[in-house]
């Protein structure tokens, strides 16, 4: 990589769609001088439907309002409810407790591998009781879930398996597309995301045409898109909005190049953190089957004081979630009393993300890197000097 100038770095970056303003201005003009005037689940948001359908070799994809609500209309399509309880992780996002209490059923905590920080398919096994319906595992960061072990324990134990997939839309294990190992899984598309966009949105993707059926009437009031006013099921308001349709249908051609562009990033920095583990900070594999590349994560004994050493030096980082889920105020009341998740525990206290975006130029690629790199030598000359 060839070094260039380097200025501030900001974590989440201010300029995502900038180089795509006239798209976006069109997409909003084109939509609203439309003559019909459908603002929500147009031709747009099908033919988005059909081209994702295409790309991932899927048999459906269904477009809603976030990834969030896709994780609930999976579990309402599956009919998850009172009595039942969903294996989740430990470590993870808020919509992996939430969205399982939200349909009445119970978010039953596992811990995590402590590297992958992906749920360990081990504690799931040793979580599942009579009343378990699912299993639904996240990939996290820029490691997917081992999803083959998962898919076992699901077939052996008679669960439905719900792929938490929302953040990994580009990854591939063993030749499979992230979204493709469950009964379902999602993708988000917040702004942040390999397909982000300036909204809210996301989808189901399933190779089970019932359940996207279920899925498609869920998403619109029980509707089933042919007869209004006519509500089979009770559902809810999960709709695709058409402006971000037309928008992500321009996107879409691009997507490959910006997912091989954080490959190159993250390839990057694993190759120059590879050494450092003795300083503390462990760093996710250098490529590999089973990677993504939405966050870079490492994780460090010493994270507050990298973070600090980052700060000082222009680098803006984040910490995904800082508590496990069981510890969370709103899910406590879910999880057993005095229960604990040591590695999911650990990753809260060491998690610590660096800028991986595509428009990083290669400068401060470098910068980042080698400001990880000095603060772990300066840990090493403090423990050779004692
Ligand atoms: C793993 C995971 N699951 C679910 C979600 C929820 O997606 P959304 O923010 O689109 O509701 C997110 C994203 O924030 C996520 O990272």
């Amino acid at each position: 990589m060839s070094t260039t100038t380097t200025r501030s770095i900001p974590f989440f970056a201010p300029d995502l769609f900038d180089a795509d303003r006239d798209a976006l201005l069109e997409a909003v003009h084109a939509t609203g001088t439309a003559t019909a005037q459908k603002f929500i689940l147009g031709e747009r948001t099908e033919r988005l439907e059909h081209a994702l359908r295409d790309r991932l070799a899927a048999s459906d994809v269904v477009a809603c309002s976030s990834g969030t609500s896709a994780l609930t209309l999976i579990l309402a399509a599956m009919e998850i409810g009172p009595g039942d309880e969903v294996v989740v992780p430990a470590f993870g996002c808020a919509p992996l407790a939430s969205t399982v209490i939200g349909c009445g059923a119970r978010p039953v905590f596992a811990d995590v591998d402590p590297a992958a920080l992906t749920m360990d398919p081990d504690a799931a096994e040793a979580a599942v009781t009579a009343n378990t319906r699912a299993l639904m595992p996240a990939h996290v960061f820029s490691v997917m879930a081992d999803m083959p072990r998962f898919r076992d324990l699901a077939t052996r134990r008679g669960l439905r398996l719900v792929e938490d997939s929302a953040l990994a839309q580009g990854g591939t294990l063993g030749g499979r597309p992230a979204g493709l190992w469950g009964d379902a899984g999602v993708y988000s598309f917040v702004q942040v995301k390999t397909f982000g966009m300036p909204g809210e949105g996301g989808v189901v993707i399933t190779g089970d045409t019932e359940l996207a059926t279920r899925v498609r009437m869920l998403r619109n009031h029980g509707q089933d898109g042919v007869h209004r006013f006519l509500h089979h099921r009770v559902g809810s308001t999960s709709r695709f909005d058409e402006v971000m349709a037309g928008f992500q249908l321009y996107r879409l051609d691009g997507l490959d190049a910006r997912l091989a562009r954080r490959a190159e990033i993250s390839t990057y920095y694993s190759t120059r953190f590879a050494p450092l583990a003795e300083a503390g900070i462990t760093a996710p594999p250098v490529g590999g089957d089973g990677r993504c590349h939405y966050v870079y994560t490492l994780l460090a004994e010493r994270r507050d004081e990298l973070r600090a050493h980052l700060a000082a030096h222009g680098v803006d980082t984040h910490v995904y979630y800082p508590r496990t889920l069981p510890a969370q105020p709103a899910f406590a009341p879910h999880a057993p009393p005095g229960a604990h998740w040591p590695n999911a525990e650990s990753a809260a206290r060491r998690n610590i993300s660096l800028p991986l975006y595509p428009h990083l130029d290669d400068g401060q690629v470098e910068h980042i890197a080698d400001t990880v790199c000095a603060f772990a030598d300066s840990a090493d000359r403090r423990r050779t000097d004692r």
